[in-house]
């Protein structure tokens, strides 16, 4: 069985007494889940603080990035270790807007993942084609060098502890969903590519869908026999709309 995870973006939103109220908000709406799991991921700034607020709670707590080192002179980034203080278990790698705003390729989300992955977080490592992508057919050729690229190197026991979240560029932030069959059809490819990489272990790995998911929405995707869970980005910002999200699981 694999684990169904609903996971919330929180991007560059929240200061640091906004986001403790909105975790305590999640607190009294879906703190005692077990099913799905529960992920928020705040800026690095309020890390510390929500993790002391989620202490007690099933929700869990992620960060958006970190950088590929254990430590030295890369003034404005943030290590593992510096993570793994402040409570996080699950970081997003190689989102959409990383890829497109800071230039991140592939190797670069590579190396996060692995150092990631050894310093015991879970990456949820983020694919997705553009428009222009799709428009030319381009998705599977896209989205499967990005999941080549990005574990590339990695191994069956390495895999079952990562996420993946299949994000059309395309769908996020606009409003646009892709229909439970589109979306359903790339993570069947995703899996898929797995499968022939990392062997049956693909059948446990978490496939999330991204891209303007939303209370009216979610119950569609999330039935998909390959969608097991979501990332969430402007829905996850009001405790009532996610926890809908939650409830439609
Ligand atoms: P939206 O839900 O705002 O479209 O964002 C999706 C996303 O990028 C999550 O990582």
């Amino acid at each position: 069985m694999r684990a169904m995870i609903i996971a919330g973006n929180w991007k560059m939103n929240k200061t640091n007494a906004e986001a403790v109220e909105l975790a305590r908000a999640l607190i009294d709406v879906v703190g005692n889940r077990e099913h799905p799991r529960v992920v928020i991921c705040p800026p690095f700034t309020a890390l510390s603080e929500v993790g002391k607020v989620l202490d007690g709670s099933r929700i869990l707590l992620g960060a958006q990035n970190l950088y590929p080192a254990p430590s030295g002179a890369y003034t404005g980034e943030i290590s593992p270790a510096m993570l793994l203080t402040t409570g996080v278990t699950y970081v997003i790698l190689g989102h959409s807007e990383r890829r497109e705003y800071f230039a991140e390729t592939d190797a670069i989300v590579n190396a996060k993942v692995k150092l990631a992955l050894g310093s015991g977080l879970r990456p949820i490592v983020c694919v997705g084609e553009k428009l222009k992508e799709r428009e030319a057919e381009q998705t599977e050729r896209v989205v499967g060098g990005q999941i080549d690229g990005s574990l590339a190197d990695l191994g069956p026991d390495e895999i079952a502890k990562a996420v993946i979240a299949y994000e059309p560029v395309w769908a996020i932030g606009t409003g646009k969903t892709a229909t439970p069959e589109m979306a359903q059809e790339v993570h069947a490819f995703i899996r898929g590519r797995l499968m022939a990489r990392f062997g049956g272990v693909a059948d446990s790995v978490t496939i999330q869908y991204g891209g303007s998911m939303k209370p009216e929405n979610a119950a569609g995707l999330l039935s998909q026999p390959d969608i097991d869970g979501g990332l969430i980005g402007g829905a996850s910002l009001k405790a009532d709309k996610f926890a809908k999200i939650v409830d439609s699981v």
